[in-house]
Order: structure tokens, then C-alpha cells, then sequence
């Protein structure tokens, strides 16, 4: 791993655990939700996907470290649906429900387009 990534990999778990130590998440309920039907439809424009994915892996590496999660190869609807359960805030991480929430529902299928293949 590059010395830079290792860094800013750093910074970034440090406000991860600065986030989860200033807002204590609601123990929420995952069961009764799930993502509609038209969202799962969309059509992810791949090549915008990649484009976006660099603030994506600037955390994300292609392998699963301890503390965060490798995204690469998954099938595009659990990667949809886990996005959208962060940006509904129905999974509780407040980085990550930050960085979906931003997220338009377009942007989360390109990013599923993706990453489901990234090569
Ligand atoms: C600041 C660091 C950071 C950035 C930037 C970031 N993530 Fe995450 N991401 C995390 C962490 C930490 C988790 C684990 C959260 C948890 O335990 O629920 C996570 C979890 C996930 C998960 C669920 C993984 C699993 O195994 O359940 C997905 C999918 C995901 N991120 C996608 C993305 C996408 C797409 C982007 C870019 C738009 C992104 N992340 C940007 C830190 C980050």
C-alpha cells in the first residue's frame, strides 16, 4: 500500500471514530425496510461510476482491512441497497450515512455499475 493512502487512511478512521463518539446512532430497525423497486431499476452509467469512485477508495482498498470494508465485485444490488440503508440511516455509520447521503440515487447506481467490476 502507498505510503500517502496509509495516511489519509488514517485521517479519515480518526474522524470515523471522532463521528461515532460525537453522535450516538439510534439502534434502528433494518427489517421492515428495503430498497423500492424503480431505484434497483436504474441503469448505472459505469464510466461516472468510476469517476466517482476515487473518494470511495481513497478509504476503500481492494482488500478488507479491520476497520474498513473492501466494496469491489459486489453484486450491484446489495451494493444499492447498502447505500441506500446508510443514506436512509437505517445502517448506522455516520461517515458513511454522510457520504450517501449525499449521494443522488443515480450516483449509487453508477458506483454499483462500477464497482461490481472495477477492472
Ligand atoms: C472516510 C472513509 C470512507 C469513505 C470516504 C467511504 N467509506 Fe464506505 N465505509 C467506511 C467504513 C468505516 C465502513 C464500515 C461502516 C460500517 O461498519 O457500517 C464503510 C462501509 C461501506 C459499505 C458497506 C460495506 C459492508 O461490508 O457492509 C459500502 C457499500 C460502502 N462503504 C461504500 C462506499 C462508497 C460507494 C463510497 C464512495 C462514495 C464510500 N463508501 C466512501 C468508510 C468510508
Amino acid at each position: 500500500m502507498q505510503q500517502g493512502a496509509f495516511k489519509s487512511m488514517g485521517v479519515a478512521l480518526g474522524l470515523v471514530m471522532l463521528a461515532q463518539s460525537l453522535h450516538a446512532s439510534d439502534a434502528s430497525d433494518v427489517s421492515d425496510w428495503s430498497v423500492a423497486e424503480d431505484i434497483l431499476a436504474i441503469e448505472g452509467d459505469r464510466e461516472y461510476g468510476a469517476y466517482l469512485s476515487s473518494e470511495c477508495t481513497t478509504c476503500h482498498q481492494t482488500e478488507t482491512s479491520t476497520e474498513i470494508p473492501a466494496i469491489a465485485y459486489w453484486p450491484r444490488e446489495d451494493f444499492v441497497t447498502a447505500l441506500h440503508a446508510y443514506k436512509d440511516k437505517v445502517r448506522p455509520n455516520p461517515v458513511m450515512q454522510m457520504i450517501a447521503g449525499r449521494l443522488s440515487a443515480e450516483e449509487i447506481a453508477a458506483l454499483a455499475a462500477y464497482f461490481e467490476n472495477p477492472e
